[in-house]
């Protein structure tokens, strides 16, 4: 019943105007903006939307009409990798073998996948939902379009069809922040189909979207978090990675790497090779 009241509330215009001044407001004081991100990354991971979030479907609506002309997210956006990417994959690529199954959720124009099929791995597998950024995946990098499987969907409905601990590798990188709580299945669904390592690569920080606990969305399901790092954009569009947030202000209003693992391995010690102890911040 709450539940309904809210999103009726957040559907109404006075409700999002109401919200966009305080957010404008609100944006003056670091602290405040922590405690709502604390609030928010609470919400959505008990599958209650935030009040200052985006409703969902406009969500899945932007992502499925990007690269369109007039949208949001122009066909130039998300075409070559940034150096983010040699970071989200710096610990995990020891780890695999070239015929390691990976999956990207949200691969848009596919520059991850492309990375990989460039360092060798050949057994690639992409969910995106904007069906005009796939067509330009085949475009832009037709060698790996060809040799990978893609499938163009919304990943919460297509993960259910992927078969039982599939995958040596599921990543993301920016995706799982714009997926709406009714679909908090997802996080059980990645756990499902992997067999291996989950890495992810999320904005935590924004007031618009649906941060969670990642820690305890995975660690709930069966996988342990093995490590964790900051990831700061600098003002030239570089990135910098630290082994922990500063503090836990900083730690919200930026990017995080994590990598998981399963808590019982299948394959023995491997697996758990960068296994930390990570304490909860
Ligand atoms: C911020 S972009 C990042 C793109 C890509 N991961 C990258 O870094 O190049 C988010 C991506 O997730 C995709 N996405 C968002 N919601 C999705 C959904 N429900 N199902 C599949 N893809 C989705 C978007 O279409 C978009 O390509």
């Amino acid at each position: 019943m709450a539940f309904t009241i809210l999103s009726h509330m957040r559907s109404s215009p006075v409700i999002r105007r109401v919200g966009a001044f305080l957010k404008q407001r609100v944006v003056v004081s670091d602290a405040l903006k922590v405690y709502y991100l604390r609030l928010a990354r609470f919400l959505s991971t008990h599958g209650i939307d935030p009040p200052l979030t985006i409703p969902a479907e406009r969500w899945e609506k932007r992502w499925s009409e990007q690269a369109t002309l007039g949208a949001e997210d122009g066909p130039e956006l998300y075409r070559s990798c940034d150096d983010s990417t040699e970071k989200l994959f710096q610990e995990v690529l020891p780890l695999l073998d070239k015929n390691s199954a990976i999956l990207e959720i949200g691969c848009n124009k596919g520059r991850h996948l492309n990375y990989l099929f460039q360092k060798g791995f050949r057994n690639l597998t992409g969910i995106e939902i904007g069906k005009s950024a796939i067509e330009l995946f085949a475009e832009i990098f037709p060698d790996t379009y060809q040799n990978s499987t893609i499938i163009v969907g919304s990943a919460p409905d297509e993960i259910r069809k992927l078969k039982t601990k599939s995958f040596d590798l599921v990543f993301v990188h920016s995706v799982l922040v714009s997926i709406g709580t009714k679909h908090n299945y997802i996080f059980s669904e990645m756990c499902r189909i992997c067999r291996g390592y989950i890495l992810t690569l999320e904005s935590e920080g924004s007031w618009t979207a649906f941060p969670r606990d990642f820690q305890y969305m995975f660690e709930k399901n069966g996988f342990n978090m093995v490590s964790y790092r900051w990831l700061v954009w600098t003002d030239d569009k570089k990135s910098l990675t630290f082994p922990l947030p500063v503090n836990s202000k900083s730690f919200l209003e930026n990017n995080t790497i994590r990598l998981f693992a399963p808590r019982v391995s299948e394959s023995g010690t491997k697996l758990f090779r960068f296994q930390q102890n990570v304490s909860r911040y």
